[in-house]
């Protein structure tokens, strides 16, 4: 027979070998390693080189990053877009909902087709590259990137970057999981050195990119910060013993925008990309030539460049690029904002509300009649269209709704008025003029292209503290020129930069620009002011000088009470504004919103709080408000999914995928060395009790915990059984509906550590969950797989069983656990 030849012992390893490595990281197409050679023999020096860092984009999209390619052999251009809730190019996109949303479905599927949204139109709209999925721990509460993030527990967020990345790849884009590693952060992100032991980086921040790995990931971006005192982009350490050597990653490294700092060191450890630009890297050549670095150093970088493009299909000759599908990406936008959706708290079952609710009710907050659809940063995304929670609430309650919408607090203020200003503006080139107010909007913008500064003083009529705002032309990220404040010397506004300027993520109500800052006035008491703003080319200059007094910033709590008061329910919608380049300076809500909900829950018993954060805040009203509804950044579709989840269209079925602390002094990272650090180095002292694993093993009451999200159905948990399979566990359970209403659950495995463990383990860490919808009644039996991974721990170079009698406890967050057995682990 065919079959009968016997296999020899070397057979055999060859084929282990083979299927180990496919497990780790599945092969590129090596049938064309060959071809890939001989393209690589073909290539001069200088065209290696131009292979290995960006460059200018002769027809740019927009996009973050390009390579030329070497045309005459038929290696195409490469355009690199970020990002990780959407394609940010200069055309629209489908804005999805903040991946910390995403996260919060704990639902890997649903990563997958949030990648395959990206994946599709990044390669309808020209990308080769996505620069996603972010892929770092939330560490710190307060990190301006947060909202990027898949959340604080490694093994959720392994799985949700696995999801995403086979979702972005199977459509063709090639995806990059980024920042490795240890990028935690914004504080000097540039430079920071997190110093973080080997068994945490195994255990908390590595997982999700080993995970990237596995599944194929093509790219990764190695971090702007030192790790242990050396850069990530230059480390052997992280680019090579850990990322080649131990997880038989076979893609290339890039480097963070910016954040390679040297040539040869920097390939020598494993870096094979500096982006955006060659500072570095296009001295390579030189070195070679020198003898500096040897010529196969180069040829490995490249062909690891060469081997995914061709994986990619992308030297084949030109792609076909699928067409746009809006809809499609729409309807996934909408629904992850549904399933990422937190119910955090539903006192006397305020939610959903009912008709009688919709009949008088008032709608507090600027994020409800300005959607804040995502963060900011390069994660921006620009969408075609989207609806305010406003709108979507009148448009779902129909014609017997009255909804009345009060501010309560004032984002965008009045132009300052003539009289408390003495200004002069000049025309670059020109000579100074007289000027009354700056208020050039509309019909009274400034010519494109030109450039002004205005200089004088501004004098308050009563002393208190004003929000100063400078306001622009063309909606972030689309202007291109600057505008900039200064108030008695200190530089208080600035429009313009994607990253870096103060700009808000919520525009005026004629869509400017917002920036400022808030200054203490005395009254009488002249302040010098500068104003210099530039306009793009093309662009009417709009710019505008106002503020918010502290009279304004009461009349606006004023009216929100009293709406309130008036109406059978409240909404509050409550925002803070993530961003890149920024951590918030504080936990607590932002521009005085907390002092608006006392107000508003004062006035009106039935009050409930919408959050359109990125992570989490402090919530000294909590008491006070029997319902929060956490929506995050929810996307271009968020306003609909929201009056869903209000109006009871739809039950949240999103849990918590970061713990919200009851003070900042509560945070893991509390302590000032271990962030923001001191002398430029963060001591990752906390170790492996990141997130939930910090208030469990130290007994701290969260305010929410990881895990947790309330359902307008009830669950019941039982029949818990746990078995060995396949080295780890397998954990079998049921759950049912005991509600009137259909409802999702997600169930959570938790496992705790042998009673001596042999290294400092946390009481519960997260080993597996299920999400499931279940029909009033209905009943399920869900079996949960432990992996062996989940029940070791790194020690001295190698993952170590942690055996003996552990306890798997099943419930619905981390702190609400409802099953627990013991299970002896060997
Ligand atoms: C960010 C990256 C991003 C890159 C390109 C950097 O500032 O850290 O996440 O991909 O810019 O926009």
């Amino acid at each position: 027979m065919a079959l009968t030849r016997s296999l020899t012992r070397r057979d055999v390893a060859r084929l282990l070998g083979a299927a180990l490595a496919v497990a780790a990281a599945p092969a590129p197409r090596l049938t064309r390693r060959a071809d890939v050679d001989a393209l690589l023999g073909q290539l001069t020096l200088e065209e290696k080189i131009s292979l290995l860092h960006g460059a200018r984009d002769p027809a740019s999209r927009g996009q973050a990053g390009y390579l030329p390619g070497v045309p005459r052999l038929g290696i195409p251009e490469v355009r690199l877009a970020d990002g990780p809730a959407g394609v940010r190019v200069t055309a629209s996109a489908t804005a999805l909902p903040a991946p910390v949303a995403l996260a919060a479905t704990f639902a890997p599927d649903l990563a997958r087709r949030f990648g395959a949204v990206i994946g599709r139109e990044g390669r309808a709209l020209g990308m080769d590259v996505l620069l996603s999925p972010m892929t770092n721990i939330v560490r710190v509460p307060q990190a301006g990137r947060n909202f990027e993030t898949l959340g604080e527990d490694p093994l959720l967020a392994a799985a949700m970057v696995a999801g995403e990345v086979r979702g972005i790849q199977g459509e063709g884009l090639i995806a990059t999981a980024k920042h490795y590693a240890a990028n935690n952060f914004e504080h000097d992100r540039q430079s920071v050195d997190a110093q973080v032991d080997e068994r945490t980086l195994r255990e908390i921040y590595l997982p999700a990119f080993e995970a990237a790995v596995a599944a194929g990931v093509g790219s990764v971006m190695a971090a702007y910060n030192r790790v242990n005192g050396v850069y990530a982009a230059e480390s052997a350490y992280l680019l090579t013993e850990i990322l080649r050597d131990d997880w038989r990653f076979a893609g290339w490294v890039m480097s963070d925008w910016s954040a390679t700092h040297s040539g040869v060191p920097a390939v020598t450890a494993g870096l094979d990309m500096e982006m955006p630009s060659g500072v570095n890297f296009a001295g390579l050549a030189a070195a070679v030539t020198s003898g500096k670095l040897a010529g196969s150093a180069v040829d490995t970088a490249v062909r690891r460049v060469l081997v995914q493009l061709d994986r990619f299909g992308l030297l084949g000759g030109p792609r076909p690029r699928p067409a746009l599908d809006p809809r499609a990406g729409a309807r996934t936008a909408r629904e992850i904002a549904l399933a990422g959706a937190v119910l955090l708290r539903n006192e006397l079952d305020l939610l959903p509300l009912d008709r009688a609710d919709l009949a008088g009710l008032a709608v507090i907050g600027p994020t409800a009649a300005h959607p804040l659809a995502g963060g900011g940063g390069s994660a921006r995304v620009l969408p075609a269209r989207a609806e305010s929670p406003l709108d979507a609430l009148r448009r779902q309650a129909g014609p017997g709704g009255r909804i009345s919408w009060a501010t309560g607090v004032d984002l965008e203020g009045v132009p300052v008025p003539a009289s408390a200003l003495s200004l002069r503006r000049t025309p670059r080139g020109g000579t100074p003029q007289a000027a009354a107010q700056v208020d050039h909007t509309g019909a009274n913008a400034l010519p494109p292209g030109t450039s002004w500064t205005w200089t004088g003083t501004l004098t308050a009529p009563e002393t208190g503290d004003y929000d100063l705002r400078i306001q622009g032309a063309g909606g972030v990220p689309a202007f291109n020129g600057s505008i900039s404040l200064t108030v008695g010397g200190v530089r208080t506004g600035s429009v313009g930069a994607l990253i870096g300027g103060n700009s808000s993520l919520i525009a005026t109500s004629g869509g400017l620009t917002n920036a400022g800052g808030v200054v203490h006035l005395e009254s009488g008491r002249p302040t010098p002011i500068t104003i210099a703003a530039t306009g793009a080319p093309g662009t009417p200059l709009q710019v505008r000088l106002a503020w918010i007094t502290p009279r304004r910033r009461q009349q606006a709590l004023r009216e929100a009470a009293a709406l309130a008061a008036g109406a059978r329910a409240a909404l509050v919608f409550a925002f803070n504004e993530g961003t890149e380049g920024a951590d918030r300076a504080s936990l607590a809500l932002p521009k005085g919103q907390d002092a608006v909900i006392e107000a508003v829950a004062a006035a009106n018993a039935r009050t409930a709080v919408v959050l359109n954060t990125g992570d989490p805040v402090l919530m000294p009203w909590l008491e006070r408000v029997p319902s929060i509804l956490q929506m995050w950044y929810p996307g271009q579709e968020g306003a609909d999914a929201t009056a869903t989840l209000l109006l009871g269209g739809a039950d949240p079925g999103g849990k918590l995928p970061v713990t919200f602390p009851r003070r900042a002094e509560d945070a893991p990272t509390a302590p000032a060395e271990r962030y923001p650090g001191e002398g430029g180095v963060a001591v990752y002292g906390e170790g492996v009790f990141v997130g939930y694993r910090h208030y469990d093993a130290n007994d701290v009451e969260p305010l929410f915990p990881f895990g947790h999200g309330l359902s307008y159905t009830r669950f019941a948990y039982g029949g818990l059984s746990v078995r060995a399979a396949d080295g780890g566990l397998s954990v079998s359970f049921t759950v049912t509906n005991t509600g009137r209403r259909e409802g999702t659950e997600v169930a959570q495995v938790y496992l705790g550590p042998p009673p001596r463990p042999p290294v400092p383990m946390p009481p519960r860490a997260l080993a597996g969950f299920a999400r499931v919808r279940l029909w009033p009644g209905e009943r399920r039996r869900l079996t949960v797989t432990v992996s062996r991974r989940a029940l070791q721990y790194w020690s001295d170079g190698r993952w170590v069983l942690a055996g003996g009698r552990r306890t798997v406890h099943v419930g619905s967050s981390s702190r609400d656990l409802r099953l627990r057995q013991e299970v002896a682990v060997r």
